[in-house]
């Protein structure tokens, strides 16, 4: 192979997994301010297989022939002019350029400095890839937009995800009381995450079993049983539901305004200082990175078929060098 080609996964239209298939293509250039990082690992996301499918970020990204992914952890090869943060052979994590297109299913990526940061130094490559998607929305729903608390009593559905199981943790860090809901086969492993409390919304709505609460992380969403509909009513009176999944309806907006709570939309952002953070709560003990199982660059559409029968305890992740 030619030193300026490398493998990425590439597909020609929109459609099921077997859309995506190897190809090669030219190894990106930095420019000015960016990094040229050598993957390793590439973390999998619900957004990949929707925008795969033509919904998720295809209307940003436009008609394939794209390379999707997001999340990488890797090595940087070498540094564009300018770039005084990190330098070739330094081990760094991110979710770069989201939600423009990022080519993370593949060799190389190349993104601006300052949306990498250092990886986790306790986590392997598989690992760290795991992270920055899933994580920083954890982070940026939790900490930015909900401003959790001690004392204050948080909901997360679908705790067991990628995104959840980091929510889970984030919330308990800051002192909250954290309720779950997860199938019950992984509610004993959501209680050493930190949760209070565990509900199985196989057999119980969550709205008969909590009340009182100042924010829910909802990753469920409205499509799923009026999941985030029904998350209005566990709310206390100007409680805050943090709207993961597909955002605000106008009928959502219009029922939270009549029941006094409130309710915003949220898109995730890469954000190389809060990764920064994250990575110190890595390191020092307090956050677990669950990965439920890898799959060689070759095989990302049955990662994607995984992923989409939904039911991933924590992250699915791409290995692409060793
Ligand atoms: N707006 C943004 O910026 C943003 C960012 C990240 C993710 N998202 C969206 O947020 C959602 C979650 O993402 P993710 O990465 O965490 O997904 P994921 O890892 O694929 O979630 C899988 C988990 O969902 C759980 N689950 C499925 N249906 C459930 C239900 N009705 N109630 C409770 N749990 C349920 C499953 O638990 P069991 O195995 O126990 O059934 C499984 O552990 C996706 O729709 C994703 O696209 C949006």
């Amino acid at each position: 192979m030619s030193a300026d080609m490398m493998r990425a996964v590439v597909q020609d239209g929109f459609g099921g997994p077997e859309v995506l298939r190897i190809q090669q293509v030219p190894r990106p250039v930095p420019l000015p301010t960016e990094v040229l990082v050598r993957v390793h690992a590439a973390g999998i996301n619900p957004v990949d297989w929707k925008t795969r499918g033509g919904t998720g970020m295809a209307g940003l990204l436009g008609e394939p022939p794209f390379t999707l992914g997001w999340d990488v952890s890797g090595v940087v090869e070498e540094v564009g002019f300018g770039v005084t943060t990190l330098k070739a052979g330094d081990e760094v994590y991110g979710m770069p350029w989201f939600p423009r297109v990022a080519n993370a299913y593949a060799e190389y990526v190349t993104a601006p400095a300052r949306q990498f940061a250092r990886k986790p130094a306790t986590l392997d490559h598989v690992h760290a890839a795991a992270v920055p998607l899933a994580a920083l929305t954890a982070w940026q729903a939790v900490v930015d937009t909900a401003h959790v608390g001690a004392g204050q009593r948080v909901l997360v559905t679908a705790a067991a995800g990628g995104v959840g199981h980091f929510a889970v943790q984030f919330a308990r860090h800051l002192g909250a009381h954290v309720i779950a809901t997860a199938s019950a086969p992984r509610h004993p492993w959501l209680k050493e995450l930190g949760a209070a409390e565990v509900i199985d919304y196989t057999t119980t709505r969550f709205e008969d079993a909590v009340a009182d609460v100042d924010v829910v992380i909802d990753l469920v969403g409205d499509a799923h049983d009026r999941t985030s509909t029904r998350s209005l009513e566990v709310l206390r009176p100007g409680g805050l539901l943090v709207a993961i999944p597909a955002g605000v309806s106008p009928e959502l907006a219009q029922a939270a305004e009549a029941a006094g709570v409130r309710v915003t939309p949220f898109l995730v952002e890469p954000d190389g200082a809060a990764l920064t953070a994250i990575a110190g709560l890595i390191d020092a003990g307090e956050v677990a990175v669950e990965v439920a199982e890898t799959f060689p660059l070759e095989r990302a559409g049955a990662a994607h078929a995984r992923g989409e029968a939904g039911r991933t305890r924590g992250k699915l992740v791409l290995t692409v060098a060793d």
